[in-house]
């Protein structure tokens, strides 16, 4: 439970995130075009809302799998150590892979996990993610596919959380403080 009051300013509609996810769902599956071997791999936990809106989107035979990368050591500033906490079900030796993330900050968790990924072999190895904060990176990763680039703002909504709650918002805010800490 967050300990400073706070308040969620409205940032991205419900409406504009699923014109966005629709968008890039067609992307997606233009470039797939023709694959009957698609994974798409969810980064845990943040993800899950995102992936269940984009894969209902693309239009392609698609499996769907989990990966669970802690690297928040508190609430809200990146620990840059990153662990795998639940891996894969299945192979992805030879396969078509999208890394479906929430959001990338510093890159560090994408790094890592597509450098572990990178390394099974996969016929193609393909990132999106919903939000990009470019101006905190501090390890030189990119997404193919991006949904919005947002400033340096901590987020909150449409599965992203702060300290475990407002994952459950349907549009994206940002986390105002009420009070000096
Ligand atoms: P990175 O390793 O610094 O790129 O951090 C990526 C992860 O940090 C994301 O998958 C999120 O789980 C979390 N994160 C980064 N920025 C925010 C934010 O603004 N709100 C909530 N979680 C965030
Ligand atoms: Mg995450």
């Amino acid at each position: 439970m967050p300990e400073r009051p706070y308040v969620i300013d409205r940032m991205i509609s419900a409406k504009s995130i699923a014109a966005r996810v629709e968008a890039l769902a067609r992307e997606i599956t233009r470039y797939f075009e023709g694959t009957d071997k698609l994974v798409v791999v969810g980064l845990l936990r943040g993800s899950f809302v995102f992936i269940a809106d984009l894969v209902r989107e693309i239009d392609l035979p698609v499996e769907v799998d989990f990966l669970e990368a802690s690297s928040y050591g508190d609430a809200m500033h990146s620990s840059r150590e990153v662990r795998i906490l639940k891996d894969l079900r299945g192979e992805i030796a030879g396969r078509d892979v999208l890394v479906v993330e929430d959001i990338i900050d510093t890159g560090f968790t994408l790094s890592h996990v597509l450098h572990l990924l990178q390394a099974r072999g996969p016929a193609r190895l393909k990132t999106c993610a919903l939000l990009d904060k470019p101006s905190r990176r501090e390890v030189p990763v990119r997404a193919d596919w991006t949904g919005f680039e947002i400033p340096d703002e901590f987020v909150v909504g449409y599965g992203i959380d702060f300290a475990q709650r407002n994952r459950n918002l349907p549009y994206i805010g940002k986390v105002r403080f009420t009070e000096e800490a």
